[in-house]
């Protein structure tokens, strides 16, 4: 039984390293999904029915299968309920639950030592577990709960019920309740086995509040990156079961998703020029937003008509249209797919330049256009579109306003700096949609926006596109 076990392990840990392959190309994603979700199946019946302990089944199958069965009804219906924009609080929330499940693996096989060896002997609990053992429960017990912990949090920012609270001093008090958490893992380990749930489970407040009060003073529209970083903290936590257990695709599993969420963090923190650090106690844009002003008094924007524009497109050879947040904000995806496909019966060659951060959470230029049929052969990667540009006739930028701002090229005091941009002014005609003269994400004004040849077109852009669609009919 445990070889054919072994085996369910092994088709698991593959399915989820081809899986997480394919998710890297919007072509094969889907069926990367799958194959994953098929392996983790496998691995779930396998341990179900194949485990044996002592010649014991795992038994208890009401209890799992009525467990299995809520969780498959809150997990669909929530996942068809949610709404492009609100995905990064689900992936929050579910990445909360696996923390949370990683700990109370972590939990209760602490609980089982504790029960086991309080009875039966009297000296610390380093006397009777190895470190290796102890490491393992203690590590999933911390990082599962800092993971479950503040991605709750970050859920709550994310739909906006939690605020960003800041106070003097916090994060050097934040570091202390850090270095209680570890001194809590070593008074634990050094105490009496009758008494060490206490140290055990005080331990386990620290590590909860500890997530709670890192999180606590992100910004929200950071949170992607702090959710990815949490991300690679479960994995790690999940990994410390699969040691405790011996349980092969745990530990697959975990480490993949640990090294992923690291990997991801590392990739957007990049790609928005910042470092990990930056983002965690940094308050991005606070400082720049007050020259913005200063900026506007001294130069002047053209605004451009909803007809002019269209005729300005529809004349076009080529047109390039660049999404960002506006655009998700505004779920206006499906409108402008249907303006893709008007300029298209015109004659006009029309692609989508895509930035890797623009929006607010990895790939959601990708996702949200995809949703709305538009073909991944026109989806050009940032440094693609920048070879383009020189040859666009047009460039239409919908609720895009960082991930097109030359001062990250031209301008050292910039905080986006550095940050790779798309290079839209290399295009012979400009226009960029969006309400107002506010600035993006990171708080700072757009030169692009007073540039010559750069005209702005002003309005929701879902609006915007359905009232472009009508000018166009009449071109
Ligand atoms: P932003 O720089 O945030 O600009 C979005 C623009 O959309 C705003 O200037 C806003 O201007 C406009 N807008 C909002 N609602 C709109 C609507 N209904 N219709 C039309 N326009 C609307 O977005 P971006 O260029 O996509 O850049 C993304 C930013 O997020 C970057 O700074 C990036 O570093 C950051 N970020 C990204 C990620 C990932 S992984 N994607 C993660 C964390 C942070 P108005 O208010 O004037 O309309």
């Amino acid at each position: 039984m445990s070889g054919i076990l072994s085996i369910c392990y092994l088709i698991a840990s593959v399915t989820f390293i081809l899986g997480l392959k394919m998710l890297s190309s919007p072509l094969t994603a889907r069926r990367g999904n799958l194959i994953a979700a098929a392996g983790m199946i496998i691995a779930i019946f396998g341990t179900i029915f194949l485990y044996e302990d002592a010649g014991k089944k795992l038994g208890n199958y009401p209890w799992i299968f009525s467990a299995i069965v809520i969780g498959i009804i809150i997990g669909t219906l929530t996942a068809k309920k949610v709404k492009m924009t609100a995905m990064p609080e689900l992936v929050s929330f579910f990445n909360g639950m696996g923390g949370a499940c990683a700990s109370l693996i972590s939990i209760v096989e602490f609980d089982y030592l504790f029960r086991a060896y309080r009875l039966l002997a009297s000296g610390n609990f380093s006397d009777m577990v190895s470190f290796g053992h102890f490491l393992a429960i203690m590590a999933g017990t911390i990082i599962g709960s800092i993971s479950f912990a503040g991605s709750m949090i970050a859920w709550g920012k994310l739909n906006g019920k939690i605020k960003d609270i800041e106070f003097k001093g916090q994060h050097l008090f934040n570091l202390i309740i850090f270095a209680l958490v570890l001194t809590g893992a070593v008074i634990t380990y050094n105490t009496n086995v009758r008494g060490v749930n206490i140290p055990f489970f005080l331990t386990l407040a620290l590590a909860l509040s500890y997530g709670v009060l890192f999180v606590l003073p992100i910004g929200g529209a950071d949170m992607p990156v702090v959710i990815s970083l949490l991300n690679s903290f479960t994995g790690v936590a999940a990994a410390c079961g699969g040691f405790l257990y011996n349980n092969k695709a745990m530990l697959t599993g975990g480490i993949l998703v640990g090294a992923a969420g690291t990997l991801l963090t590392v990739l957007m923190c990049r790609a928005m020029n910042r470092s990990l650090r930056n983002v965690l106690i940094g308050s991005f844009g606070s400082v720049a937003k007050a020259g913005a002003s200063v900026r506007r008094e001294k130069e002047t924007y053209k605004e451009i008509s909803l007809s002019d524009a269209a005729m300005v497109m529809a004349y076009a050879k080529k047109v390039l249209i660049v999404p960002g947040y506006g655009l998700a904000v505004a779920q206006a995806q499906h409108t402008c797919h249907e303006l893709e496909k008007v300029l298209e019966e015109k004659g006009v060659q029309v692609k989508y330049a895509i930035h890797p951060v623009a929006g607010r959470m990895p790939g959601h230029m990708n996702v949200l256009l995809a949703e709305a049929d538009v073909s991944y052969e026109k989806l050009l990667e940032m440094d693609d579109a920048n070879e383009e540009f020189k040859t666009t006739d047009a460039v239409l930028i919908l609720g895009a306003n960082d991930v097109v701002n030359p001062a990250a090229k031209n301008d050292p005091s910039s905080p986006i700096y550095g940050m790779p941009v798309l290079d839209v002014e290399l295009a012979k005609t400009i226009i960029v949609n969006k309400r107002s003269m506010n600035p993006g994400y990171a708080g700072i004004e757009n030169e692009l926006f007073f540039h010559p040849k750069t005209y702005m077109l002003f309005g929701d852009a879902k609006k915007v596109l359905q009232n472009l669609l009508l000018e166009l009919k009449n071109v």
